[in-house]
């Protein structure tokens, strides 16, 4: 999965319309409708998306979300004039924290509610990891709003299919079981013939990190080209490898919703599979490319540590920022380069999950340039063509160093870090939490010594690199304590 890279300056509504208002209800269904009336629109009022689910709330009611672009002047003439024909009406600027309450979607927990920053304006962000119910569901395009380019916009029951997809993902909650899905022989035909021509590919151009989870993906998880896996099983073990839970979720997120997930060791991945008179172009994410072209990765320690501060680095970020780490994501994650042995190899998930695009960019005819973020940032995130360039890291440790030399650019009000305990965002902003961070780091480098000195005594070798890490520790211990923070600290 990959967050859009659509702008989102509008806004949200929220409302409530009964059928009599022009919403239809199918008669004896519990599924989303897609036939209501227009909102009153004039000149200047843009619509960006809109889509309607039946509210949990009320069986005749539904929830319409429509998110538009407009003066302010035009949103209150449209507010006026939609005010007296609904139940309720929610506004907020897309993913930005107002005052107003709703009873829809409401975020759990609000940074204004812990947080006292000049700027009243923080984007709001999951503070705890059953927060992303909150933020889980603004799909950019929902299940049956196939692009007229879609391969299957004409299939009816494709789109059919989508919508039963789209419901699973919409009804999950956080610790809920992923359900699991009887896939069609179509569906895992197509699975079949993506999985088989790309295998062909990674045994050359796969960093060798994305290959050593294949084994283990084939054994636990049911990698095989007549067997599409679960997301229950592949979640179960990614839990296991690096603490990674996949999450269903029913298309396009935003930039900030899917890079917040990420900061919760929280992957959303489709569990659709693409159409299959293309088995090889899909214009969206599908469980093919989050199955095949980032499940691996994410198995792998330092790659899921990666993704992870991309993730916390996005928190409470400006729109600038946020665009600006989404496209850091975008040509590391999704198209990344490595180097391995005097060889480049590939680690980008939309690479390793497109047969014609990576042979592209493994061929002389593409354009590949070092990781520097500053290069990066400016680039454009291509959908529908190759990438203008792809960049390459020696090591994912590299690129690490480089995200973090850019994410203290970040002109953020304060530092976060996952709590992996409680599941939860601390959001540093007093000495107090400070401390007890750097207690619990100082029992940890205490553990790091001790393994050392044991290694070292059992081993009766020459560990020169032990020796310096144990004199770097011993460095650390005794300068990294929290008697050295002054109560004002930082
Ligand atoms: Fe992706």
């Amino acid at each position: 999965m990959s967050g859009s890279g659509k702008g989102l300056i509008g806004i949200w509504l929220y409302w409530n319309q009964p059928d009599d208002a022009g919403v239809h209800q199918p008669e004896g269904k519990s599924t989303t409708t897609t036939t209501f009336s227009k909102p009153p629109l004039e000149k200047g009022i843009n619509i960006l998306h809109m889509e309607s689910r039946q509210t949990p709330r009320k069986e005749s009611f539904a929830d319409i979300l429509l998110e538009v672009d407009c003066e302010s002047d035009k949103m209150q003439e449209m507010l006026a004039a939609i005010k007296d024909k609904v139940t309720s009406v929610d506004t907020r600027p897309v993913n930005m924290v107002t005052q107003q309450s709703s009873s829809f979607d409401t975020p759990a927990s609000s940074i204004s509610e812990s947080f006292d920053f000049e700027e009243k304006e923080v984007p709001w962000f999951p503070r705890k990891i059953s927060d992303l119910d909150h933020s889980s569901n603004e799909v950019l395009l929902y299940s049956n709003d196939l692009d007229v380019d879609h391969p299957g916009f004409k299939d009816e029951a494709y789109r059919k299919r989508r919508m039963y997809f789209g419901e699973l993902a919409m009804n999950y909650r956080h610790g809920q079981t992923i359900p699991k899905v009887k896939y069609t022989k179509e569906e895992v035909k197509t699975w079949g013939t993506v999985l088989r021509a790309l295998k062909e590919l990674y045994k050359e151009h796969a960093c060798k990190e994305f290959l050593e989870n294949w084994p283990a993906l084939e054994k636990y998880c049911g990698y095989r080209e007549d067997n599409i896996p679960q997301l229950h099983d592949v979640s179960k073990y990614l839990k296991r490898k690096t603490g990674f839970n996949l999450r269903p979720v029913a298309g396009y997120l935003s930039p900030r919703n899917f890079l917040a997930g990420l900061a919760f060791r929280v992957f959303y991945c489709t569990q659709y599979v693409r159409h299959p008179s293309e088995p090889f172009y899909t214009p969206e994410p599908d469980c093919c490319h989050e199955l095949l072209g980032h499940v691996p990765l994410l198995a792998n320690p330092s790659f899921a540590q990666f993704s992870q501060e991309i993730g916390l680095a996005s928190l409470g970020a400006s729109e600038d920022e946020l665009q600006k780490l989404a496209t850091l994501y975008f040509f590391t994650v999704e198209f990344g380069l490595c180097h391995e042995g005097g060889s480049r190899k590939v680690y980008g998930a939309g690479l390793l999950s497109c047969v014609s695009e990576l042979e592209h960019a493994v061929s002389q005819k593409a354009l590949v340039r070092p990781f520097d973020p500053r290069d990066v940032t400016k680039m454009t995130c291509q959908v529908t063509t190759f990438q203008d360039a792809y960049f390459f890291t020696k090591t994912f440790e590299e690129a690490k160093e480089k995200l973090r030399e850019f994410t203290l650019t970040i002109q953020r009000p304060f530092a976060v870090r996952y709590n992996a305990y409680t599941q939860s965002i601390d959001v540093l902003t007093d000495s107090n939490k400070i401390n007890s961070i750097i207690s619990e780091l100082k029992g940890d480098l205490y553990i790091v010594k001790n393994a050392i000195n044991k290694i070292n005594q059992e081993q009766q070798e020459d560990n020169c690199n032990l020796d310096t890490l144990a004199l770097a520790l011993e460095d650390h211990l005794t300068t990294i304590t929290p008697t050295n923070c002054s109560p004002n600290f930082p």
